[in-house]
């Protein structure tokens, strides 16, 4: 609890542009969540160089990325909105935390495999400690809720096992953090290969729809989408195009599947592709439209930056000096 408040705590990757899953899976939901709790949303760049990157795009995209959440309706003057690498707590704790934690469990770790697959000629140790630095993000600020896409549960189970362990040994350290899935939008696929998840990482860029395509574009690529040849819409895993389609077109209407096949009912796939569309760049147009004003305001969001940081940096440090005394530091001196 922090001010009467549960604490909400989320991030992304500033690698690559966010794609559409980045936003139903994950920002949409902490838009509507914000105001029940005290947030702190974080643009994750430690994470970003377990692969490769290059300093001055890297910079670039995690500015826009924390751009970006003010723009999808983040509100920066409740919420705090800040970069992983101005706090250094993060960093602190994940090492400890390295030593509460199993190479057993981190071999398990099914995105470690899939990255460690891609990136062969670089699997490093920041890759293979990668979930104990995002359990140290979690942990830092006493979090209850964590709102993610389904490709992240795996991580929050190995952060609530490690926390649990700590606890046990220590006592009341860390509160105990539970995911939040949401039903629509938790997993959308690629539209070029329906069996893999929409990634900002893919080479193909007609898989994903990225929050900045223009409306020509977004048409474009859902008319292209990889799909059946039975031209029915139904909500099946025998029909994934289809499937991911309806998935979309649910988490933007908030319509559910057996809504969305009534009203397509007598419609064939190049209608429902086009009405997908529709709502996408609906739903983008606003999001688009503020990033362009915010981007132009330098000094309202270094002032952000700034503010959110130190804010941040203090609510890590009340919990990280805990950590430490309990496993035995010595007291600073003052
Ligand atoms: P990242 O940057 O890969 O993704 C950011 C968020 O978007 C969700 N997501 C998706 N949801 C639905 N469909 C998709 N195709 C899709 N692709 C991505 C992710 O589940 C995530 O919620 N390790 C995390 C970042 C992180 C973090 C944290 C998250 C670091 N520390 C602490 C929560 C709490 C990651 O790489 O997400």
């Amino acid at each position: 609890m922090l001010d009467g408040k549960k604490v909400l705590y989320s991030g992304m990757q500033s690698t690559g542009t966010l794609q559409l899953g980045n936003y139903l899976g994950a920002l949409k939901n902490w838009i509507e969540l914000e105001e029940d709790y005290q947030c702190f949303f974080c643009v994750v760049d430690m994470h970003s160089i377990t692969v490769r990157q290059d300093p001055a795009e890297l910079r670039k995209k995690a500015r826009a990325l924390l751009t970006l959440y003010i723009a999808a309706g983040l509100d920066p003057e409740k919420n705090c909105i800040y970069y992983q690498s101005h706090v250094p707590a993060h960093a602190e704790l994940s090492w400890i935390l390295n030593c509460y934690t199993y190479m057993g469990e981190l071999n398990r770790m099914t995105q470690y495999k899939d990255k460690a697959a891609k990136h062969s000629s670089n699997i490093n140790a920041g890759l293979f400690t990668y979930p104990v630095l995002m359990a140290a993000d979690i942990l830092l600020f006493q979090t209850d809720l964590v709102p993610v896409g389904s490709d992240q549960k795996q991580h929050l189970e190995l952060t609530r096992d490690v926390a649990e362990r700590f606890n046990s040994i220590y006592g009341d350290v860390f509160t105990i953090p539970e995911p939040y899935i949401a039903k629509a939008g938790a997993r959308i696929m690629s539209l070029q290969e329906p069996s893999k998840k929409m990634s900002k990482s893919d080479e193909n860029v007609n898989g994903s729809i990225y929050l900045m395509d223009d409306p020509d574009t977004i048409v474009r690529k859902f008319k292209r989408a990889v799909t059946d040849s039975d031209n029915e819409i139904r909500y099946s895993d025998d029909k994934p195009g289809i499937k991911n389609l309806i998935d979309i077109y649910a988490a933007a209407t908030k319509k559910t599947a057996s809504e969305i096949e009534a009203e397509f009912a007598s419609s064939g796939y190049g209608d429902f592709k086009l009405a997908v569309a529709e709502e996408v760049i609906k739903m983008l147009r606003p999001i688009q439209e503020r990033f362009a004003d915010l981007s132009k305001d330098k000094a309202y969001i270094d002032s952000i930056i700034k503010n959110n940081g130190e804010k941040a940096a203090y609510y890590a440090n009340k919990t990280l000096r805990k950590v430490q005394k309990k496993v035995g530091f010595p007291e600073r001196i003052r």
